[in-house]
């Protein structure tokens, strides 16, 4: 069983799917983390992020496994290493990648097969997981999330000024909706959630009732 929670960075979609994996019982994925790992990659590897055919061949050298709260890329967990400013930069080119994606898609269908899942990311109820059991579309006021994006960065001792990050949200969200492949929007049967004024609690709370109504009815 698939549960997708979709959305702009910053939204809280990370926090909302592991907490309500680990409410339902489920297995949490990241896809997003996926992504910045092959972003990683690239970087170290020196490859042009644009060019198709540097990116396919980076692609046949990753093996990249997800256990829980790690993300290991050819047999080390480079989580700490994918949330930094260069790697979310990098990243647009990467996902925009049709090769990128389609390998990334498989990957993910392959992790959650005969699973149960809930998968974050921008195409999980639109792509990659169309018939999830429940799927959701989590975004926020962009001040808001520009705010929670400073205060994280700011935890992990990066500085950055609340004006840049703005900037840097404003292209991405931009960029992640209108891509040719695999663009940032609701599913069309996706229930919407703003969660501009909400904890992460009661965000977590109106999901799991929802999952929970929608299993009884299967
Ligand atoms: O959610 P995030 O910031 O960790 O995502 C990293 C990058 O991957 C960002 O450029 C958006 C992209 N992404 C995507 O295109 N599709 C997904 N399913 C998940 C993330």
């Amino acid at each position: 069983m698939i549960v997708t929670i979709d959305g702009p960075a910053g939204a809280g979609k990370s926090s909302a799917a592991r907490t309500l994996a680990q409410r339902l019982g489920f297995d949490f994925l990241d896809t997003g983390a996926m992504y910045r790992a092959v972003t990683l990659a690239g970087l170290r590897a020196h490859c042009d992020l644009n060019d198709q055919t540097a990116l396919a061949g980076l692609l046949a050298g990753i093996r990249l496994d997800m256990p829980p709260n790690q993300v290991v890329l050819n047999g080390e967990n480079i989580a700490p290493l994918i949330r930094t400013s260069e790697i979310t930069t990098a990243s647009g080119a990467v996902a925009s990648s049709p090769l990128v994606r389609t390998k990334l898609v498989e990957w993910q269908r392959q992790i959650a097969a005969g699973r149960n899942f809930v998968c974050e990311g921008r195409d999980q109820g639109t792509v990659v997981f169309p018939d999830a059991v429940c799927k959701f579309f989590l975004f926020a006021d962009p001040e808001e999330r520009a705010c929670r994006r400073h205060r994280e960065l700011q935890a992990r001792g990066e500085t950055i000024t609340l004006d840049e990050i703005r900037s840097a949200q404003q292209a991405r969200d931009a960029r992640d909706a209108t891509r040719d492949i695999a663009p940032m929007v609701p599913a069309h049967d996706a229930i919407l959630l703003d969660s501009t004024h909400l904890m992460l609690d009661q965000v977590v709370e109106r999901m799991e009732r929802a999952v929970r109504q929608r299993m009884e009815k299967r």
